[in-house]
């Protein structure tokens, strides 16, 4: 079995390099974006008429836990301060509150008001911590009950 990781998208990759990102950041950014791009593929496998913004997926996965690379003793402590620290990094950066807001939306917990996009990019992290998270399990219907909302 081969290890062949998706090149972060080039926007995410500069910020990264300016913020100056510790490669443990880096890394599990790649593997969570990777995560992500298989989630999508297998989405448009398996409805393929399912409206969604794969792009966004994209650069929300590459991205989520940019904050941090500023609140640095989060990469190896529980804490949420990288949360909105990280939206508000993305946001003074010129990236679109679309875009940024995953900075913020992967770890809460509200997830009935999260848009399909936000729960892959949750999901794909999840996958990466290796954790089991009951609201995203397939058997609570989570995702399903979001596939729902919009026209598939
Ligand atoms: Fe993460």
């Amino acid at each position: 079995m081969s290890l062949r990781l998706d090149a972060l998208p080039d926007p995410a990759a500069r910020i990264l390099d300016e913020l100056r990102a510790p490669p443990r950041l880096v890394a599990h950014l790649t593997l969570v974006h990777d995560v992500a791009g298989r989630l999508v593929s297998a989405l448009r496998k398996r409805w393929p008429r399912l409206s969604f913004d794969a792009e966004a997926v994209a650069f929300g996965a590459a991205l989520h836990d940019v904050g941090k690379a500023v609140v640095r003793e989060e990469l190896s402590q529980p804490g949420d301060r990288h949360e909105a620290l990280g939206e508000q990094l993305l946001l003074s950066r010129g990236v679109p509150a679309h875009l940024a807001r995953f900075a913020r939306t992967h770890a809460q917990s509200e997830r009935e008001a999260l848009a399909l996009e936000d729960l892959l990019v949750t999901l794909a992290d999840k996958v990466w911590k290796g954790t089991r998270d009951e609201p995203l399990d397939p058997d609570s219907h989570q995702l399903e009950k979001n596939f729902r909302r919009r026209d598939v």
